[in-house]
């Protein structure tokens, strides 16, 4: 039989409206054999609820085990194919990078990087990071936590798909330890307006920024998403915060 706090728990983790669109996963040949011959030694494997992105409520990780050692933790959300991600987890060898992406084939790109340039300090949930940061993260356990570029939904009739909501900055919040640090960028001015007017407004963050913006982070390498908003005429904003404790 089943408890009923896991019944009410699982209730609320069929989620309606969520931040990505549920796409073909299928994979080109390349794709797919990268995916085949690397997913045992990247890709993290969770129970699931109802759907391949989902994760159960009951799941949890081990990190110590999945990475091998217990290190300083940073947590990636949405690395698409690892553009960013990869300089960076190299950059930070002393560090383990734990990262949520929902969409497979960028997944296995990911994947073939990973191998290619020989960088172990990274493992991957195909899941939604709503999810995976409820259930798979325990609260006080993140150094550093990232969030470049996710999809700016702009259109109005679009906006309730935007990830950072208040729901989901008070679950990141809790989820850093005291002092850790948030590092976001988007190129969408009113998403940038409207994450600043939630973040500065949850009671556990702190804007590191005196004027709010951060400047542009050289930690982080321009992405083709970064650039197409460029090419575009876009402004890039950062923000960066810090969990108050
Ligand atoms: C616009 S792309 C940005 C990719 C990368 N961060 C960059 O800067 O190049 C947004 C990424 O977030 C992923 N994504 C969207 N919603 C997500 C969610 N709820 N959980 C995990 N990944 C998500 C998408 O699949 C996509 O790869």
């Amino acid at each position: 039989m089943i408890e009923p706090a896991v019944e009410r728990a699982e209730l609320q983790a069929r989620r309606d409206v969520v931040s990505f669109v549920r796409r073909s996963n299928r994979m080109r040949p390349n794709q797919r054999r990268a995916w085949e011959a690397y997913r045992d030694r990247f890709v993290l494997q969770v129970p699931r609820l109802d759907s391949s992105t989902s994760v159960h409520p009951t799941a949890s990780l081990d990190l110590v085990q999945s990475f091998g050692r217990d290190a300083e933790l940073i947590v990636e959300i949405g690395p698409g194919a690892g553009e960013s991600l990869i300089p960076m987890a190299q950059a930070r060898p002393h560090a383990n990078l734990l990262a949520f992406e929902v969409y497979q084939p960028a997944i296995a790109r990911l994947l073939a990087q990973l191998a290619r340039n020989c960088t172990d300090n990274v493992r991957i949930v195909e899941a939604d990071a709503v999810a995976a940061m409820e259930y798979l993260v325990p609260a006080r356990s993140v150094d550093e936590l990232w969030l470049f570029f996710p999809d700016p939904w702009h259109k109005a009739r679009h906006h309730k798909r935007r990830l950072l909501t208040p729901e989901f900055a008070a679950l990141s919040a809790s989820r850093l330890k005291p002092g850790g640090r948030w590092r976001i960028a988007t190129d969408w001015a009113d998403y940038a307006e409207r994450m600043r007017v939630v973040l500065d407004s949850d009671p556990c963050l702190d804007n590191l920024h005196p004027n709010g913006w951060a400047p542009r982070w050289d930690g982080r390498p321009i992405t083709h998403f970064e650039q197409r908003g460029l090419d575009a005429g876009r402004q890039i904003f950062d923000l960066a915060y810090r969990r108050v404790s």
